[in-house]
């Protein structure tokens, strides 16, 4: 093959990549990378907030919905906790979740949408701390030419999240006896 002919074989294919981006912007999809980052920035959030991880939770759409955590504080549930950004941002700014959260596995992902799991123990003194184990879905957008994290399902071990706060649990009573 010639010189040329190769390096028409590359135009074609970077014009073909290239292509692909310019359309993929109406579906645009995850990457692994992608995946990483936005992963990486759910356990910044809740490990310790900074301001500037704003910049990584979606302006529009964004909800945190968690029957767990609506327990917890002792609402209803049915609703998310969290129904915006702004409600979100104002949460972890004046009250910082400080959830020493180890990411214990990611996946399975799709297009926008990343499942992981996670596991956090903490606890208040003088309580012995409790692994509390944890399954959040991260929904992402692509919003000004960045992947952000659009919404977040998240769902975990409310009794023993509970018990690390001090709360107490009463345990069910043991079955009838079948004699
Ligand atoms: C955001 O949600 C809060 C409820 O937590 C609500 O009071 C507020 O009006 C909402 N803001 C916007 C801009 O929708």
């Amino acid at each position: 093959m010639q010189l040329t002919n190769l390096l028409v074989l590359a135009a074609g294919a970077s014009a073909a990549v290239t292509g692909v981006s310019r359309r993929g912007d109406a579906k645009k999809c995850l990457c692994k990378s992608d995946v990483d980052v936005l992963v990486g920035k759910y356990k910044d959030i809740l490990n310790a907030w900074k301001p500037e991880y704003a910049d990584y939770i979606a302006n529009e759409g964004f909800y945190d919905f968690s029957q767990s955590i609506n327990t917890i504080a002792g609402l209803p549930d049915g609703f998310p906790i969290f129904p915006n950004k702004t409600a979100f941002v104002g949460y972890e700014s004046t009250t910082p979740d400080n959830i020493p959260l180890t990411v214990e596995k990611v996946g399975p992902w799709n297009c926008d949408q990343i499942a992981l799991i996670w596991n956090a123990k903490f606890a208040k003194a003088p309580v012995d701390p409790n692994n509390v184990r944890g399954i959040t879905i991260l929904g992402a957008k692509y919003e000004d030419k960045v992947w952000k994290i659009g919404s977040i399902d998240v769902e975990f071990d409310s009794i023993k999240y509970n018990k690390n706060l001090g709360g107490s649990t009463t345990p069910p009573p043991p079955p009838p006896s079948s004699s």
